[in-house]
C-alpha cells in the first residue's frame, strides 16, 4: 500500500445486525467494528468508539446529536439509521457538517402494518385479556356475554393518524376486513391509492370522535409530540381502541393510563412507549392494555432487508455515490 494513500474508511456499527446485514458489512472496503454487547453501547462507549469513523450504522436507541457528531470528527460522511424513523438523529446538525443521513423506508411497511392490524384485532376482540384469563385458571363455560368486544368487520370505523406508506398498508388490510376508513394527513405519494381504497380525509378532532379504532402512523416531530393527550382521549368514544406502532411520545402515556382507568376509552394496544424500555407502571396493571416491546418491523426477512439497506447506504456514500434512501426533510 502506498503510505500516501488515505486510510480505508472505518465503519462503526452500534449493535449486532440481523444475519443479512452482518454479511453485507463484509463487503465494505475498510475496517468495520461492531459493538457486541447485549444492548446498546453506553453513551461513553459510543462517543469513544465513533471517533474517526467515516460511517455509522445506528439504531433508534442511539441519540445521534451534536455531541456525537463532534465526537466522530470531520471524517464522518454517513449515518445510516437502521429504522424508518429518525427522530433519534439531529438531521440539521448532520447537514451542517455535510454528513448524509439515511433511513430504511419501504422495506418495513408490510411487517409494520401486519403488527398494527394484529393489535387492532387483538385489542378489539380482547384476545390477550382472554388468554390471561384462561391461563389464570379462571373458571368458565361458554357464555353469551363472555369477553364481548368490538365487531371489527361489521363496518367499524378505523381512524388512521398520518397516512403515508405504512398507513396505506394498514388501510389495505382494514378495507379487506370491511372497516370504514378515515385518515388525517394523507401524503401526496399515497393519495391516489388512499382514494381508491375509499379513505376519507378528515381533521384530527373529527377522526377521534368518529372512530372505533384509532391507529397512529405519524413520525415523531415537535408537532406530533403528545399529539394524543387528555383532550384527544376525551374526544374518543368510550369503547374506542387506541393502537400505537409509531413512536411512544406521540401519546401522553400518563393521560392514556388515566383514560383507560376511568373508562374514557376502551382499550389500548402499544408497540412503542414514551420512555422505552420503561413503560408507565399503571398501564401494565390494566387488563385493557396490550403491550409489546417495539416489534412492529420484527419479521425475519424485514429485519434482514432493513439491515442490508442500511449497510448499502453506507457503502454507496463511501463509494462517492448518492445514498439509496436519504432522509427526506
Ligand atoms: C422502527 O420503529 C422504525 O422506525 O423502523
Amino acid at each position: 500500500m502506498n503510505p500516501l494513500d488515505p486510510a480505508p474508511p472505518r465503519v462503526y456499527v452500534t449493535r449486532t445486525l440481523p444475519d443479512a446485514g452482518m454479511r453485507e458489512l463484509k463487503r465494505l472496503p475498510g475496517p468495520v467494528e461492531v459493538y457486541r454487547g447485549d444492548g446498546p453501547p453506553s453513551r461513553a462507549e459510543l462517543l469513544d468508539a465513533v471517533a474517526g469513523a467515516a460511517g455509522l450504522v445506528t439504531l433508534l436507541t442511539e441519540s445521534v446529536d451534536d455531541e456525537l457528531l463532534t465526537a466522530a470528527g470531520p471524517g464522518l460522511r454517513v449515518v445510516a439509521n437502521c429504522a424508518v424513523g429518525y427522530d433519534n438523529i439531529d438531521v440539521e446538525a448532520a447537514a451542517r457538517r455535510g454528513v448524509v443521513v439515511t433511513n430504511t423506508p419501504d422495506v418495513l411497511d408490510e411487517a409494520t402494518a401486519d403488527l398494527a392490524m394484529t393489535l387492532i384485532l387483538a385489542a378489539s376482540r380482547r384476545v390477550v385479556e382472554a388468554d390471561r384469563f384462561v391461563r389464570a385458571g379462571s373458571s368458565w363455560i361458554w357464555d353469551p356475554r363472555l369477553f364481548l368486544g368490538l365487531d371489527v368487520s361489521a363496518g367499524a370505523t378505523l381512524g388512521i393518524v398520518g397516512l403515508g406508506r405504512i398507513g396505506l398498508a394498514v388501510a389495505r388490510r382494514a378495507q379487506a376486513f370491511g372497516m370504514r376508513l378515515l385518515a388525517t394527513r394523507i401524503s401526496d405519494a399515497v393519495r391516489a391509492d388512499a382514494d381508491s381504497l375509499g379513505v376519507t380525509e378528515v381533521s384530527l378532532p373529527t377522526l377521534l370522535s368518529s372512530s372505533d379504532v384509532v391507529t397512529l402512523h405519524c413520525p415523531l416531530t415537535p408537532s406530533t409530540h403528545h399529539l394524543i393527550g387528555a383532550t384527544e382521549l376525551d374526544a374518543m368514544p368510550s369503547h374506542a381502541v387506541l393502537v400505537n406502532t409509531a413512536r411512544g411520545p406521540v401519546v401522553d402515556e400518563a393521560a392514556l393510563a388515566a383514560a383507560l382507568e376511568q373508562g374514557t376509552i376502551g382499550a389500548a394496544a402499544l408497540d412503542v412507549f414514551e420512555h422505552e424500555p420503561r413503560i408507565h407502571p399503571r398501564l401494565l396493571e390494566l387488563d385493557n392494555v396490550i403491550a409489546v416491546p417495539h416489534i412492529a418491523s420484527a419479521g425475519r426477512a424485514t429485519r434482514d432487508a432493513m439491515a442490508t439497506l442500511a449497510v448499502r447506504n453506507v457503502a454507496a456514500v463511501l463509494a462517492g455515490e448518492g445514498p439509496l434512501t436519504p432522509v427526506r426533510t
